[in-house]
């Protein structure tokens, strides 16, 4: 198989070349995948460099979400979260959810590379009608998103939701995911392209967050569009960049303001009399570890999600402005997310074709 293969820590993406390696086999636990399309992250850029927090022991294969095909199923019957049936002889069976030749979205060390393992709680079929690439970008955003506003925000229909930095990964799926809600939604984000593909999505309003005064702005729509308590601000804030200071000027009585993450770098500290004086709550959303602490939690998520894709309220948001084909492309394709200027989901099709599989 090819694979971007870290055997030292690069300075840029750029430095990222292809490497031939054997070909895993199946394992005991894991499925093969043959790698269609590979999504990427910022956190696989930190960890290319050294500084990401989970850094395995050099040398391995950097990438994490990807769609592709199943080549091979688990080796060892029970070894995974497959059902075992018992029959009257007492023959027990194991089927694996995923069989040979399935289609498949999900998440593991290693997918910048024409294959990967993967255990079975970390795929999903892809949704029916998909492209690869638009799969390839869903397993992370879509479910930080949903589980944000869905379970700790308690979106309701008719709420006002600002969305910072509306057009990245997490930013485009929330857009999506409360507007299928019922919601109305203010997006912001930093040039005029993102604006423009907010409104794409479904943002009823957009607007540039790198003008002072935005606050103020969103106050103006809410004043002009919405009576009472709603007249002061949003529900919602939903803000993976850093921006809560100074969105607690433009919420509404009870509002939810979501810590998604902190894209621009800084880690805030924000001035309670605020969280007091307007009743509101400010919760936190670390998706990656409701595999651990709320397994429940995972599959209503992935259920609600597949519920919206299939009424035609949640669609793929793979970057379209430019393509990129081939591993080789990796780099360039870290590359451009680092610099700010993608939208969506920075997706790299891995370029030999399915039919050779
Ligand atoms: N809590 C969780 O479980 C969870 C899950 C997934 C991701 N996250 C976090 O959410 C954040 C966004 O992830 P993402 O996948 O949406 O990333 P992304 O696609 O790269 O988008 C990030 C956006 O942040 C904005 N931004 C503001 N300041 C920036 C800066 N200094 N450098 C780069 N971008 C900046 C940019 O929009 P503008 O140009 O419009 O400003 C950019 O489009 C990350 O911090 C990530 O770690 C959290």
């Amino acid at each position: 198989m090819k694979a971007i293969q870290v055997k030292e820590y690069v300075k840029s993406p750029l430095d990222l070349t292809v490497t031939e390696l054997p070909t895993p086999t199946a394992s005991p636990d894991k499925y093969l995948i043959r790698i269609h399309s590979a999504g990427t992250n910022f956190f696989d850029i930190l960890q290319i460099q050294g500084k990401y927090q989970h850094q395995p022991p050099l040398p391995w294969i950097a990438g994490a979400e990807f769609s592709g095909v199943v080549l091979a199923v688990p080796t060892a019957p029970g070894a995974t979260s497959t059902s075992n049936t018992t029959n009257k002889a007492g023959t027990t069976t194991t089927t694996t959810k995923f069989k040979v030749g399935d289609l498949v979205f999900g998440a593991s060390q290693g997918s910048f590379a024409t294959h990967v393992l993967c255990p079975e709680e970390s795929l999903l079929p892809l949704p029916r009608g998909w492209s690869h690439e638009d799969a390839a970008g869903l397993f992370i955003t879509a479910p930080t998103a949903y589980a944000g506003l869905v379970h700790r925000a308690h979106l309701k229909q008719g709420d006002w939701v600002l969305v910072h930095a509306a057009a990245g990964g997490v930013g485009l799926a929330a857009v999506q995911i409360a507007k299928a809600m019922g919601a109305t939604v203010i997006a912001t984000a930093g040039t005029a392209r993102k604006r423009e593909i907010a409104a794409s999505f479904g943002a009823d309003y957009t607007l540039d967050y790198t003008e002072k005064a935005w606050p103020e702005e969103v106050k103006k729509l809410c004043r002009a569009h919405r009576g009472r308590n709603g007249a002061a601000g949003v529900d919602v804030v939903y803000d993976p960049v850093g921006c809560i200071e100074a969105s607690l000027k433009c919420v509404a009585w009870n509002a939810r303001l979501l810590v998604i993450g902190f894209a621009g770098g800084d880690i805030e500290k924000v001035a309670l009399n605020r969280v007091l004086l307007k009743n509101v709550s400010i919760v936190g959303l670390h998706w990656g570890q409701y595999a651990r602490f709320e397994t429940k939690t995972v599959l209503d998520v992935w259920q609600g999600i597949f519920d919206l894709v299939e009424r035609g309220g949640f669609r793929g948001t793979a970057f379209q402005d430019e393509s990129f084909v081939g591993l080789d492309s990796v780099g360039r394709a870290l590359q451009a997310l680092g610099s700010r200027g993608t939208w969506g989901k920075v997706v790299v099709r891995v370029d030999e074709p399915m039919s050779k599989l």
